[in-house]
Protein backbone atom coordinates (compact mmCIF):
# COMPACT_ATOMS: atom_id res chain seq x y z
CA UNK A 1 0.00 0.00 0.00
CA UNK A 2 1.36 3.35 -0.87
CA UNK A 3 1.75 5.66 2.45
CA UNK A 4 0.52 9.08 2.34
CA UNK A 5 1.16 11.86 4.81
CA UNK A 6 -0.63 15.19 5.33
CA UNK A 7 -1.67 17.66 8.10
CA UNK A 8 -4.17 15.72 8.05
CA UNK A 9 -4.22 12.50 7.22
CA UNK A 10 -1.19 9.83 8.28
CA UNK A 11 -1.71 6.45 6.76
CA UNK A 12 0.26 3.08 5.26
CA UNK A 13 3.46 2.33 6.30
CA UNK A 14 5.63 5.37 6.08
CA UNK A 15 8.65 5.16 4.45
CA UNK A 16 11.09 8.49 5.93
CA UNK A 17 13.70 7.78 3.69
CA UNK A 18 11.35 8.89 1.09
CA UNK A 19 9.18 11.38 2.48
CA UNK A 20 12.03 13.32 3.06
CA UNK A 21 13.06 13.08 -0.13
CA UNK A 22 9.63 13.74 -1.64
CA UNK A 23 8.92 17.07 0.73
CA UNK A 24 12.48 18.60 1.00
CA UNK A 25 13.80 17.95 4.34
CA UNK A 26 17.50 17.44 5.02
CA UNK A 27 18.11 14.71 7.06
CA UNK A 28 20.19 15.50 10.62
CA UNK A 29 23.96 14.48 10.03
CA UNK A 30 26.19 13.98 12.63
CA UNK A 31 28.04 17.45 11.93
CA UNK A 32 24.76 18.98 13.10
CA UNK A 33 24.69 16.75 15.98
CA UNK A 34 28.01 17.93 17.29
CA UNK A 35 26.96 21.60 16.41
CA UNK A 36 24.51 20.90 19.25
CA UNK A 37 26.09 19.29 21.44
CA UNK A 38 28.99 22.45 21.45
CA UNK A 39 26.15 24.60 22.51
CA UNK A 40 24.30 22.60 24.41
CA UNK A 41 26.63 20.16 26.46
CA UNK A 42 24.72 16.96 25.49
CA UNK A 43 22.01 15.64 23.58
CA UNK A 44 18.99 14.39 24.44
CA UNK A 45 17.90 10.92 23.46
CA UNK A 46 15.56 11.59 20.57
CA UNK A 47 18.32 13.42 19.42
CA UNK A 48 21.12 10.79 19.73
CA UNK A 49 18.57 7.86 18.70
CA UNK A 50 17.68 10.16 14.99
CA UNK A 51 13.92 10.40 16.61
CA UNK A 52 14.24 14.11 15.62
CA UNK A 53 15.88 13.45 12.36
CA UNK A 54 15.27 16.08 9.86
CA UNK A 55 15.59 19.83 9.51
CA UNK A 56 15.04 23.00 7.82
CA UNK A 57 17.52 25.10 8.19
CA UNK A 58 18.76 24.48 11.71
CA UNK A 59 22.51 24.83 10.74
CA UNK A 60 21.40 28.85 9.80
CA UNK A 61 19.47 29.53 13.72
CA UNK A 62 22.71 27.41 15.35
CA UNK A 63 25.12 29.69 13.73
CA UNK A 64 23.02 33.22 14.55
CA UNK A 65 23.12 31.91 18.15
CA UNK A 66 26.51 31.47 18.34
CA UNK A 67 26.84 35.01 17.32
CA UNK A 68 24.94 35.92 20.10
CA UNK A 69 21.31 36.20 18.08
CA UNK A 70 18.86 34.30 19.45
CA UNK A 71 16.07 32.36 18.30
CA UNK A 72 12.46 31.74 19.62
CA UNK A 73 10.72 28.30 19.80
CA UNK A 74 7.18 28.37 17.99
CA UNK A 75 4.82 24.69 18.18
CA UNK A 76 1.45 23.91 18.28
CA UNK A 77 -1.32 21.30 19.38
CA UNK A 78 -5.17 21.84 17.34
CA UNK A 79 -7.26 20.86 20.47
CA UNK A 80 -10.27 18.30 19.44
CA UNK A 81 -9.95 15.51 21.97
CA UNK A 82 -7.65 14.39 24.83
CA UNK A 83 -3.84 14.15 24.87
CA UNK A 84 -2.42 11.41 24.07
CA UNK A 85 1.59 10.03 24.74
CA UNK A 86 2.53 10.86 20.90
CA UNK A 87 1.27 14.50 21.30
CA UNK A 88 3.54 14.08 24.42
CA UNK A 89 7.18 13.05 22.52
CA UNK A 90 7.64 16.25 20.17
CA UNK A 91 6.74 18.87 23.48
CA UNK A 92 9.63 17.30 25.96
CA UNK A 93 12.07 17.49 23.04
CA UNK A 94 10.88 21.26 22.97
CA UNK A 95 11.15 21.37 26.92
CA UNK A 96 15.20 20.80 26.48
CA UNK A 97 15.26 22.57 23.62
CA UNK A 98 13.98 25.46 25.64
CA UNK A 99 16.28 24.85 29.13
CA UNK A 100 19.38 24.25 26.94
CA UNK A 101 19.08 27.14 24.69
CA UNK A 102 17.33 29.20 27.08
CA UNK A 103 14.90 30.54 24.60
CA UNK A 104 10.91 31.75 24.51
CA UNK A 105 8.32 29.90 23.04
CA UNK A 106 5.28 30.65 21.72
CA UNK A 107 2.74 28.08 21.66
CA UNK A 108 -0.14 28.33 19.27
CA UNK A 109 -3.58 26.00 19.84
CA UNK A 110 -5.28 26.67 16.57
CA UNK A 111 -8.94 26.23 18.12
CA UNK A 112 -10.39 26.47 14.74
CA UNK A 113 -8.06 23.80 12.72
CA UNK A 114 -9.85 20.86 13.47
CA UNK A 115 -13.63 22.70 13.49
CA UNK A 116 -12.77 23.42 9.65
CA UNK A 117 -11.36 19.87 8.81
CA UNK A 118 -13.41 17.96 10.98
CA UNK A 119 -17.06 17.06 9.65
CA UNK A 120 -18.65 16.61 12.57
CA UNK A 121 -16.85 18.43 15.39
CA UNK A 122 -18.88 21.85 16.75
CA UNK A 123 -16.61 24.61 18.58
CA UNK A 124 -18.39 23.87 22.22
CA UNK A 125 -16.83 20.41 21.54
CA UNK A 126 -13.31 22.01 20.65
CA UNK A 127 -13.81 24.47 23.58
CA UNK A 128 -13.91 21.16 25.92
CA UNK A 129 -10.95 19.98 25.20
CA UNK A 130 -8.73 23.49 25.07
CA UNK A 131 -8.31 24.37 28.31
CA UNK A 132 -7.44 20.49 29.30
CA UNK A 133 -4.74 20.30 25.86
CA UNK A 134 -3.31 23.67 27.52
CA UNK A 135 -3.13 21.93 31.25
CA UNK A 136 -1.31 18.69 29.17
CA UNK A 137 1.49 21.00 27.72
CA UNK A 138 1.67 23.68 31.19
CA UNK A 139 2.62 20.21 32.98
CA UNK A 140 5.61 19.37 30.37
CA UNK A 141 7.27 22.10 32.56
CA UNK A 142 7.50 24.76 30.01
CA UNK A 143 9.27 28.23 32.13
CA UNK A 144 5.75 30.29 32.70
CA UNK A 145 8.41 33.39 32.53
CA UNK A 146 9.33 32.16 28.71
CA UNK A 147 6.50 31.21 27.28
CA UNK A 148 3.37 32.30 25.46
CA UNK A 149 0.28 30.50 24.27
CA UNK A 150 -1.70 32.09 21.27
CA UNK A 151 -5.08 30.95 20.89
CA UNK A 152 -6.21 31.64 17.56
CA UNK A 153 -10.10 32.54 18.11
CA UNK A 154 -8.80 34.61 21.19
CA UNK A 155 -6.28 36.43 19.98
CA UNK A 156 -7.42 37.11 16.29
CA UNK A 157 -7.15 41.03 16.52
CA UNK A 158 -3.40 40.32 16.47
CA UNK A 159 -3.14 37.42 14.02
CA UNK A 160 -5.80 38.18 11.09
CA UNK A 161 -4.38 40.97 9.71
CA UNK A 162 -0.88 38.95 9.70
CA UNK A 163 -2.68 35.90 8.29
CA UNK A 164 -3.98 38.05 5.87
CA UNK A 165 -0.67 39.28 4.49
CA UNK A 166 0.21 35.41 4.48
CA UNK A 167 -2.80 34.64 2.12
CA UNK A 168 -2.56 37.48 -0.10
CA UNK A 169 0.56 35.15 -1.18
CA UNK A 170 -0.61 31.56 -1.76
CA UNK A 171 -3.07 30.36 -4.41
CA UNK A 172 -5.34 27.80 -4.37
CA UNK A 173 -3.84 26.25 -6.66
CA UNK A 174 -0.45 26.03 -4.24
CA UNK A 175 -3.06 24.62 -1.30
CA UNK A 176 -4.28 22.10 -3.88
CA UNK A 177 -0.57 20.35 -4.53
CA UNK A 178 0.92 21.26 -0.79
CA UNK A 179 -2.30 19.64 1.02
CA UNK A 180 -4.06 17.50 -1.13
CA UNK A 181 -6.92 19.69 -0.78
CA UNK A 182 -9.58 19.96 -3.88
CA UNK A 183 -12.16 22.17 -5.54
CA UNK A 184 -14.99 21.04 -3.32
CA UNK A 185 -12.74 21.85 0.08
CA UNK A 186 -14.07 24.44 2.20
CA UNK A 187 -12.87 27.97 2.01
CA UNK A 188 -12.22 27.99 5.90
CA UNK A 189 -9.75 24.72 5.13
CA UNK A 190 -8.02 26.45 2.20
CA UNK A 191 -7.24 30.00 4.13
CA UNK A 192 -6.12 27.88 7.43
CA UNK A 193 -2.44 27.45 6.59
CA UNK A 194 -2.21 31.01 6.56
CA UNK A 195 -3.42 31.04 10.27
CA UNK A 196 -0.58 28.56 11.09
CA UNK A 197 2.10 30.73 9.85
CA UNK A 198 1.80 33.53 12.23
CA UNK A 199 3.35 33.03 15.12
CA UNK A 200 6.42 31.91 13.30
CA UNK A 201 6.97 36.13 13.02
CA UNK A 202 4.45 37.46 15.18
CA UNK A 203 7.18 37.67 18.02
CA UNK A 204 9.29 40.23 15.79
CA UNK A 205 6.29 42.33 15.33
CA UNK A 206 5.62 42.60 18.76
CA UNK A 207 9.28 42.97 19.87
CA UNK A 208 9.78 45.06 16.69
CA UNK A 209 12.61 43.52 16.12
CA UNK A 210 13.65 40.43 13.45
CA UNK A 211 14.25 37.29 15.83
CA UNK A 212 15.57 33.95 14.01
CA UNK A 213 12.41 30.98 14.61
CA UNK A 214 12.86 27.44 15.46
CA UNK A 215 9.55 25.26 14.82
CA UNK A 216 10.13 21.78 16.56
CA UNK A 217 7.28 19.44 14.87
CA UNK A 218 6.76 15.99 13.79
CA UNK A 219 7.61 15.63 10.07
CA UNK A 220 3.40 15.60 9.11
CA UNK A 221 3.17 19.91 9.66
CA UNK A 222 5.93 20.34 7.33
CA UNK A 223 3.38 21.22 3.82
CA UNK A 224 2.79 24.14 6.70
CA UNK A 225 6.12 25.80 6.55
CA UNK A 226 7.77 24.62 2.92
CA UNK A 227 4.39 27.09 1.90
CA UNK A 228 5.19 29.92 3.96
CA UNK A 229 8.86 29.88 4.94
CA UNK A 230 8.89 31.44 1.21
CA UNK A 231 6.73 34.38 2.11
CA UNK A 232 7.84 35.50 5.32
CA UNK A 233 10.89 36.60 4.24
CA UNK A 234 9.28 38.82 1.77
CA UNK A 235 7.36 40.54 4.82
CA UNK A 236 10.94 41.18 5.99
CA UNK A 237 11.64 38.38 9.23
CA UNK A 238 13.69 35.51 8.77
CA UNK A 239 13.04 32.69 7.48
CA UNK A 240 11.60 29.98 10.24
CA UNK A 241 13.79 26.91 10.65
CA UNK A 242 12.36 24.06 11.69
CA UNK A 243 13.35 20.28 13.45
CA UNK A 244 11.35 17.53 12.67
CA UNK A 245 10.59 13.77 14.07
CA UNK A 246 8.91 10.58 12.94
CA UNK A 247 6.02 9.58 14.96
CA UNK A 248 5.32 7.53 17.98
CA UNK A 249 3.80 4.14 16.55
CA UNK A 250 0.69 3.36 17.27
CA UNK A 251 -0.17 0.42 20.21
CA UNK A 252 -1.31 -1.89 17.52
CA UNK A 253 1.89 -1.81 15.08
CA UNK A 254 5.24 -0.36 14.54
CA UNK A 255 4.36 1.85 11.27
CA UNK A 256 1.90 4.93 11.02
CA UNK A 257 0.78 7.25 13.43
CA UNK A 258 -0.71 7.08 17.27
CA UNK A 259 -4.30 8.59 16.42
CA UNK A 260 -6.59 10.19 18.78
CA UNK A 261 -9.61 8.52 16.86
CA UNK A 262 -8.54 4.89 17.32
CA UNK A 263 -9.00 4.68 20.65
CA UNK A 264 -6.92 1.09 20.84
CA UNK A 265 -4.21 2.33 19.40
CA UNK A 266 -3.55 5.23 21.84
CA UNK A 267 -2.63 5.62 25.87
CA UNK A 268 -3.90 9.26 26.76
CA UNK A 269 -2.93 11.04 29.44
CA UNK A 270 -5.81 10.73 31.83
CA UNK A 271 -5.76 6.70 31.59
CA UNK A 272 -4.88 4.92 34.88
CA UNK A 273 -2.83 1.86 35.63
CA UNK A 274 -5.51 -0.33 34.85
CA UNK A 275 -6.27 1.19 32.06
CA UNK A 276 -2.59 0.97 30.74
CA UNK A 277 -2.54 -2.62 31.38
CA UNK A 278 -5.37 -3.66 29.87
CA UNK A 279 -4.50 -1.49 26.55
CA UNK A 280 -0.72 -3.10 25.95
CA UNK A 281 -1.69 -6.69 27.52
CA UNK A 282 -4.36 -7.07 24.77
CA UNK A 283 -3.54 -4.54 21.92
CA UNK A 284 0.23 -3.70 22.02
CA UNK A 285 1.52 -5.40 18.58
CA UNK A 286 4.38 -7.60 19.81
CA UNK A 287 7.70 -8.95 18.15
CA UNK A 288 8.02 -12.25 19.98
CA UNK A 289 7.65 -15.58 19.05
CA UNK A 290 4.37 -17.54 19.73
CA UNK A 291 5.64 -19.92 22.53
CA UNK A 292 7.78 -19.43 25.10
CA UNK A 293 9.84 -21.99 24.20
CA UNK A 294 10.13 -20.91 20.56
CA UNK A 295 10.62 -16.93 22.20
CA UNK A 296 13.96 -19.01 23.68
CA UNK A 297 15.06 -20.08 20.82
CA UNK A 298 14.68 -17.81 18.14
CA UNK A 299 14.52 -14.59 20.18
CA UNK A 300 12.25 -11.20 19.83
CA UNK A 301 12.44 -8.86 16.79
CA UNK A 302 12.56 -5.33 18.97
CA UNK A 303 12.54 -3.40 15.88
CA UNK A 304 8.67 -4.41 14.95
CA UNK A 305 8.00 -4.66 18.61
CA UNK A 306 5.77 -1.90 20.06
CA UNK A 307 6.80 -2.02 23.78
CA UNK A 308 10.98 -1.48 22.92
CA UNK A 309 9.64 1.15 20.27
CA UNK A 310 7.82 3.00 23.20
CA UNK A 311 10.77 2.73 24.88
CA UNK A 312 13.48 3.60 22.80
CA UNK A 313 11.00 6.95 21.80
CA UNK A 314 9.98 8.17 24.94
CA UNK A 315 10.07 5.85 28.15
CA UNK A 316 13.76 4.83 28.47
CA UNK A 317 15.97 7.59 28.15
CA UNK A 318 19.14 5.74 29.30
CA UNK A 319 20.70 3.70 26.71
CA UNK A 320 22.75 1.50 28.24
CA UNK A 321 19.33 0.20 29.92
CA UNK A 322 17.59 0.09 26.33
CA UNK A 323 20.39 -1.61 24.98
CA UNK A 324 19.82 -4.43 27.17
CA UNK A 325 16.56 -4.81 26.88
CA UNK A 326 17.55 -5.04 23.08
CA UNK A 327 19.82 -7.50 23.57
CA UNK A 328 17.95 -9.72 26.09
CA UNK A 329 14.76 -9.89 24.01
CA UNK A 330 16.80 -10.72 20.67
CA UNK A 331 18.32 -13.28 22.27
CA UNK A 332 15.10 -14.50 24.08
CA UNK A 333 16.54 -14.34 27.38
CA UNK A 334 13.10 -11.27 27.94
CA UNK A 335 9.81 -12.67 27.44
CA UNK A 336 7.17 -10.24 26.17
CA UNK A 337 5.37 -10.59 28.72
CA UNK A 338 7.81 -9.06 30.79
CA UNK A 339 9.06 -6.58 28.67
CA UNK A 340 4.89 -5.38 28.20
CA UNK A 341 5.65 -5.33 32.32
CA UNK A 342 8.72 -3.26 32.19
CA UNK A 343 6.76 -0.65 29.44
CA UNK A 344 3.67 -0.64 32.06
CA UNK A 345 5.67 0.52 35.35
CA UNK A 346 7.21 3.06 33.17
CA UNK A 347 4.38 4.58 31.29
CA UNK A 348 2.51 4.09 34.90
CA UNK A 349 4.92 6.16 36.47
CA UNK A 350 5.22 9.22 33.70
CA UNK A 351 1.72 9.72 34.12
CA UNK A 352 1.29 10.12 37.64
CA UNK A 353 3.49 12.32 37.43
CA UNK A 354 2.43 14.18 34.49
CA UNK A 355 -0.81 14.18 36.14
CA UNK A 356 -0.21 16.12 39.54
CA UNK A 357 1.96 18.62 37.64
CA UNK A 358 -1.55 19.14 35.34
CA UNK A 359 -3.15 19.68 38.65
CA UNK A 360 -0.37 22.16 39.48
CA UNK A 361 -0.93 24.14 36.29
CA UNK A 362 -3.98 25.32 36.72
CA UNK A 363 -2.90 27.68 39.26
CA UNK A 364 -0.17 29.18 36.66
CA UNK A 365 -2.72 29.19 33.84
CA UNK A 366 -3.03 32.82 33.52
CA UNK A 367 1.28 33.54 33.39
CA UNK A 368 1.07 31.86 29.95
CA UNK A 369 -1.38 34.64 28.83
CA UNK A 370 0.25 38.23 29.93
CA UNK A 371 2.10 38.80 26.86
CA UNK A 372 -1.16 39.69 25.25
CA UNK A 373 -2.31 41.77 27.71
CA UNK A 374 1.02 43.72 27.29
CA UNK A 375 1.01 44.14 23.50
N1 LIG B 1 -1.55 21.84 13.05
C1 LIG B 1 -1.13 21.34 14.32
C2 LIG B 1 -2.04 20.19 14.78
O1 LIG B 1 -2.73 19.61 14.00
C3 LIG B 1 -1.11 22.43 15.37
C4 LIG B 1 -0.03 23.46 15.16
C5 LIG B 1 -0.18 24.81 15.04
C6 LIG B 1 1.37 23.22 15.10
N2 LIG B 1 1.01 25.42 14.90
C7 LIG B 1 1.99 24.49 14.92
C8 LIG B 1 2.16 22.06 15.19
C9 LIG B 1 3.39 24.60 14.84
C10 LIG B 1 3.55 22.19 15.10
C11 LIG B 1 4.14 23.44 14.91
O2 LIG B 1 -2.09 19.84 15.94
Amino acid sequence: MQFKVTPWEVRGKINYEKLVKEFGVQKIDNKLLDKIESITGELHFMLRRKIFFAHRDLDFVLNEYEKGNKFFLYTGRAPSGPIHIGHLLPWIFTKWLQDKFDVELWFQFPDEEKFLFKKNLKFEEVEKYLEDNILDVIAIGFDPEKTNIIIDTKHASLLYKEACKIAKRITFSMVKSSFGLKEQSNIGSIFYTAMQAVPAFLPSILKNNKIPCLIPHAIDQDPHFRLSRDIIPKLGYYKPASIQCSFLPPLTGVSGKMSASEKETAIYTTDDEKTIRKKIMKYAFSGGQPTVEEHRKKGGIPEIDVCYQWLRYLFEPDDKKLEKIYYDYKSGKLLTGELKEILIKKISNFLKEHNNKKKKAKKNIDKYFEWFNIS
